[in-house]
Order: C-alpha cells, then sequence, then structure tokens
C-alpha cells in the first residue's frame, strides 16, 4: 500500500538512545553495543473504521509498517483466529479466556509475521543470503520466505534438540541447515561471528525489523477483541516476541487509538528461566543459563538475547513472569486439546499452566479476561511423549466387538 503521508522510520539504541538512519544495516548500536529499536514516526495511522475491507495479513496495518512498494514478501501471515474458550476459563478460572492461533500462520508459527518484514527488508538492502540460528521455527519460516524472494538461506540450528516438523520444513524449502555441537545459545553466538563474515543478512529477533512484523499481533488482538484492558500471556525464551507485543501496544496508544494497556505476563519453562529469576530478584541482574532443559524445546534458551527489551514489557505493561514445570506444560497441552480441541506446540500450552498458576497464586483475579498466545502449531512437534497417555489399540474382527 502506497503512503500519502509522511512516515519517517528510524533505529535507536535502547541505552544511549544514539540514533541511525533505517537504511543501514546494524544489528546493535555502534555506539554502545546495545540494542536497537525501530521508532515509528507517521502523521496518522488506522482506526477501526479504515480496516474494513484491507488485506488480510500484517499489511493491514501498513501505516506502522515500513514501506517496500513491491518488493514486500508475503505469504498471507498474519490475521490469525482468536477463539474464545468458555469450558477452559471455567477449568482455568478467569472471566473470558482467548487462544491467539498463531499455528494458524503460513509456516504454522509467529515467525512469519516478523519474517515477512525482515525478509523484506533483506532485498531492499540488497542482502543476496540470508542466516538465522533457531530452535526450529525461526529457521522454518526463515527458509520458506527466503524461497520466496529467491534468496540463499542458511540456518544453524541445536544438534538433535529440534522438532522434527520444523526441521522438515528447513529442508523442504532448501535451507543449508548446519546443526551446532551445542544448544541454541552456542549457535546464536556463531551466528552473530559469522554472519556479516558470510555476507549473510541476519534475522534472529535481535534484528529490530523482525520485532516490527511481530508487534502486529496486538494490532490484531484490539481489532478482533475491542478492549484492551486484558492480561497477555507470552510463552518467553529470547524475549523478542514479548517485547514486539509491547511495542504494539504501546503504537496504539501513542496514536490515541487505546486507552487502556494489557498487562503482559511472560511464561517460562522452570529448567530454562532466567527472566523470572531475574524479576524474583527484583530485577537487580540478569543470569544465564548455561544449561537449559525443557520439554518445549522452542524456549530452551538460557541466554535470551533480547532480555532488556523483555524485562521493559513486563515492568511497563505492570505484568509479571512465571516458570511452569515440565510436567505442568504436558498436563496443560493435554487439557486444551482434549477440552477445546485445540492444540498447539508445548511452548504455547505454557501459557495455559502460567495462566492457572497465577490465578491460583491471586496474582490475576478470577473477573479478569486473558489471551494466551499459541505461538505454534502442533504438527510441528509430534513427539511421542506428548502423546503418550494415549497409546492406540491393535484393533482386531474379536475385539472390534467390544469397541
Ligand atoms: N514459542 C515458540 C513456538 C517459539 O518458537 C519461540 C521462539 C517462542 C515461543 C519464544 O519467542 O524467543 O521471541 O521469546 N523460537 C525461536 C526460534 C527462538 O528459533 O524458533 P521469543
Amino acid at each position: 500500500m502506497g503512503s500519502c503521508f509522511m512516515k519517517r522510520l528510524l533505529l535507536r539504541c535502547i541505552e544511549c538512545g544514539a540514533e541511525y538512519s533505517g537504511d543501514v544495516v546494524i544489528y546493535r548500536c555502534p555506539r554502545c553495543d546495545d540494542l536497537l529499536d525501530v521508532v515509528v514516526d507517521v502523521d496518522e495511522v488506522f482506526r477501526r473504521e479504515s480496516l474494513r475491507g484491507r488485506v488480510e495479513s500484517i499489511w493491514r496495518y501498513a501505516e506502522l509498517l515500513p514501506d517496500f512498494g513491491d518488493g514486500v514478501v508475503s505469504l498471507g501471515e498474519g490475521f490469525t483466529r482468536l477463539v474464545k474458550c468458555e469450558r477452559l476459563a471455567k477449568i482455568v478460572g478467569v472471566r473470558e479466556l482467548f487462544l491467539k492461533l498463531e499455528g494458524l500462520n503460513p509456516t504454522g508459527s509467529f515467525k512469519d509475521r516478523g519474517m515477512s518484514v525482515g525478509v523484506s527488508m533483506a532485498l531492499s538492502v540488497g542482502a543476496r543470503r540470508v542466516m538465522c540460528a533457531s530452535t526450529g521455527n525461526t529457521s522454518a519460516s526463515l527458509a520458506a520466505y527466503s524461497a520466496r524472494a529467491g534468496l540463499e538461506c542458511v540456518v544453524l540450528i541445536p544438534e538433535g534438540r529440534v522438532a522434527l516438523g520444523k526441521l522438515f520444513q528447513a529442508r523442504i524449502h532448501g535451507a543449508k541447515v548446519y546443526q551446532v555441537r551445542g544448544n541454541f545459545d552456542e549457535a546464536l553466538s556463531i551466528a552473530f561471528r559469522s554472519a556479516s563474515e558470510m555476507g549473510a543478512y541476519l534475522l534472529n529477533s535481535i534484528n529490530p525489523w523482525r520485532i516490527e512484523g511481530q508487534k502486529t499481533v496486538s494490532f490484531e488482538i484490539w481489532e478482533q477483541l475491542g478492549r484492551t484492558d486484558i492480561n497477555v500471556v507470552v510463552p518467553v525464551g529470547n524475549s523478542g516476541n514479548i517485547s514486539a507485543i509491547w511495542k504494539g501496544f504501546k503504537e496504539l496508544q501513542q496514536y490515541g487509538v487505546i486507552d487502556d494497556f494489557p498487562r503482559l505476563i511472560g511464561v517460562q519453562a522452570s529448567g530454562a528461566a532466567p527472566i523470572v529469576e531475574m524479576l524474583m530478584n527484583n530485577y537487580s541482574t540478569i543470569r544465564f543459563w548455561d544449561s537449559p532443559e525443557t520439554v518445549a524445546t522452542a524456549i530452551r534458551i538460557g541466554k535470551p538475547v533480547n532480555w532488556k527489551k523483555g524485562i521493559r514489557a513486563i515492568r511497563e505493561s505492570d505484568g509479571t513472569a512465571v516458570s511452569v514445570t515440565d510436567d505442568e506444560i504436558l498436563k496443560s497441552l493435554r487439557l486444551l486439546a482434549t477440552v477445546e480441541g485445540v492444540a498447539c506446540e508445548p511452548a504455547g500450552a505454557s501459557t495455559i499452566a502460567g495462566l492457572k498458576k497465577l490465578v491460583d497464586e491471586g496474582k490475576i483475579g478470577r473477573d479478569e479476561i486473558a489471551v494466551c498466545i499459541l505461538t505454534g502449531n502442533a504438527l510441528k512437534d509430534p513427539s511421542e511423549h506428548l502423546v503418550s497417555w494415549n497409546i492406540p489399540m491393535t484393533l482386531d474382527s474379536v475385539s472390534a466387538k467390544s469397541i
């Protein structure tokens, strides 16, 4: 969508405030090495009425996204369903509970929102090759979007720790897949070191343009629900998504679209919970975890690269963070799938476990509304241990009579 009004996008360091043009390829502040935010400065944004009839993807919110003209790389990402769950709401103990089905995105996760913007940006800066480290979904998404854009794709994954469906996706879209003998955090540090050497555009969530795409989920929650005085519950790994969601709501408020802010609730697995630990220590210092471990492999991250932005989102929104055990994650997944007919990968199910815990502890009221972000599709991770409670029985003609 062409814009007939003024739009200025620049990069600003979250620590020292230094500003840079949106056209330069940098992932961190050249002055102090901290994280960068995209600052969006526009004359005018959408209102509910102006959205009617627009394209059903993230690009319906074009006013607050970069302009790429004909160079947009899109597979129809975003505009995912928000499903109301009455039975689950009763079990969890909140007034209303909604699930945002991010597994409905083109490659089955929320990453597609960020990759549409990120890969469009890669094309516009003239990159020929893109790269990421990943626990699986980022690599699946980047592989697909780079294929569509005609770019070469290199992905680094922790050996043996990526769910089958995600690895399958990276391979079928033709990415060059390298397995790292180490965890995700180690793979990411290799990606940082080698991207510029390899002439590759880096598309991990440290790249602030990824966050621009991902913030659109907040616009959709506002548009679909019609209110924002809610709790938004998000699984946290690198903290990219929770900071993107907060950025989205802040922009809506800044441009007078909403008055109320939601509270952001971050959920981590108890074996990979540096953000929760920092919060419990009154936000004093972050300690990175060397050997994160959880059944939710998507968020098996001990060194969240965007931790500062994530902590900022939780504090500014008056939210909180909570950790849940693998057992709680698996029970929530089973509950969701059997009570509501909605399944997702384990990371997404952690939101139900986290919400229930906070309600039980009285930190979220029983009269409140919650939106849980189910970040990835169930088919991404068809691991046997997720369904070990339901063993298929062998049927022969004799036993068929007794079903
Ligand atoms: N849920 C799912 C399904 C994910 O794949 C991820 C991250 C997260 C939640 C956490 O989001 O990192 O922005 O806090 N997956 C990344 C990947 C790390 O490589 O696919 P975050």
